[in-house]
């Protein structure tokens, strides 16, 4: 029987001028599979995932949605396939509260569409929290005064509020402290029980060890190493986004 994909790339291609940051990507995301996405900075890494999201229009390449071929010219187009990205400025509107913030632009209304229902705003913000374990005291909260892992936290239940199939995080885990990776990892864990595919960008290699089935490497632009995490240690990892895949380790 075919193998059935989430998502998948073949042969991306793109170029800046000269620079070509992305050399003929191939990648393949299963359902519920969380793919982490590694590489020296400058290796394609958000390039792809912007491909991938329809922010770029690739040069070459060629998309399958569960098995059908698509087009993702687009953020619409991405959108409509249920594919979210929280990218790294997290576009959180600071002044707004928890609730506002994870509706935004789609808010439920009353009186004919004329104002905002407050209460069931709330209410339904409560309960996507809720279902995905994050812990806010109150989606009343302006997120300006939240700390980092609040607002990646707030901003993953936005993404997830669509109900994605795939899931892009950039550098989720970039500068918070200890408590809030791993608050982080564990809301990364939760989107993955619900079936989600995530792909993960990020620097902090033992994070992907806490919720990657597999991980890419990229190095200028060609995937250099793709392999279940089981058959990588932290150091045939590091050696591999080096440049030097040495496959011979843990594989059996
Ligand atoms: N908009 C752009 N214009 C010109 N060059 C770009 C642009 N975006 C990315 N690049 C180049 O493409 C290469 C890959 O960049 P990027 O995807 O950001 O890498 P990574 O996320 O892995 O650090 C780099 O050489 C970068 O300078
Ligand atoms: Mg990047």
């Amino acid at each position: 029987m075919e193998e059935h994909f989430q998502i998948e790339m073949r042969n991306i291609q793109k170029s800046y001028g000269n620079i070509r940051s992305l050399r003929g990507v191939d990648l393949q995301l299963k359902p519920g599979e969380v793919l982490g996405l590694v590489g020296d900075n400058g290796a394609g890494k958000s390039t792809l995932m912007k491909v991938l999201s329809g922010v770029v229009i690739p040069d070459e390449g060629e998309f399958y949605f569960e098995g059908k071929k698509v087009s993702i010219d687009s953020p619409r187009a991405a959108k409509d396939l249920s594919i979210e990205t929280v990218f790294q400025d997290l576009s959180l509107c600071d002044t707004l509260s928890v609730a506002n913030n994870m509706f935004l632009g789609r808010e439920p209304v009353k009186f004919l569409g004329r104002l905002i229902d407050q209460k069931t705003l709330h209410a339904k913000s409560r309960e996507h929290l809720d279902k995905l374990g994050i812990d806010i005291s109150s989606t009343k909260l302006p997120v300006q005064n939240m700390s980092g892992g609040q607002r990646q936290a707030v901003a993953i239940a936005r993404a997830m509020v669509f109900d994605p199939k795939v899931l892009i995080l950039d550098e989720p885990t970039a500068a918070l402290g200890v408590k809030e990776v791993n608050m982080v990892l564990e809301l990364i864990n939760n989107v993955k029980k619900k079936g989600v595919s995530v792909v993960l960008i990020t620097h902090r290699l033992q994070d992907l060890f806490e919720v990657c089935d597999r991980i890419m490497v990229l190095n200028e632009g060609k995937c250099i190493d793709d392999r279940l995490i089981e058959q990588f240690t932290l150091d045939s990892l590091i050696k591999s986004i080096m440049g030097s895949p040495d496959k011979g380790v843990g594989v059996s």
